[in-house]
């Protein structure tokens, strides 16, 4: 049994064909390996926060050192860096957007890349 998260991007929903390449991988996916679970990560229709200073200045402090506010500057990406970690295997939802991701998927990225975690 694997883990299977699926990471959407597209600012777009039902006009999306980026989510319904990764709805049609799921359906495909599922019919071969009925056992495996599938969680959604949302980072398109939901904006992901771009790290600031305060995370950044978070990030570089060893856990048990944090103080309460370094540790709010890193909560969302704790959250985010432990979903990533529960899972196995990746489904990346992607539009091209001006020859790059589109900025939430850039964000989920860096809140996801950090010293001694990832
Ligand atoms: C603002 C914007 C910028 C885009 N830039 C590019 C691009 O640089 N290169 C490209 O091949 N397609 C580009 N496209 C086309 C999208 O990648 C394409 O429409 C894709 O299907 C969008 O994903 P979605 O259908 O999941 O929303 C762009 C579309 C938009 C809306």
């Amino acid at each position: 049994m694997n883990k299977v998260l699926i990471i959407n991007s597209s600012v777009r929903n039902e006009k999306s064909h980026s989510r319904k390449l990764t709805q049609l991988f799921e359906e495909n996916w599922k019919a071969k390996n009925p056992s495996d679970i599938f969680t959604y990560r949302e980072v398109g229709l939901k904006q992901i926060p771009a790290i600031n200073e305060k995370w950044i200045a978070s990030a570089f402090v060893k856990p048990e050192n944090r103080t309460e506010e370094n540790q709010s500057g890193v909560e969302l990406s704790d959250k985010l860096i432990k979903e990533f970690k529960e899972h196995d295997i990746y489904i990346l939802g992607t539009p091209m957007y001006n020859w790059s991701i589109p900025s939430g998927l850039k964000s989920y990225i860096d809140q996801l890349m950090r010293i001694n975690e990832t």
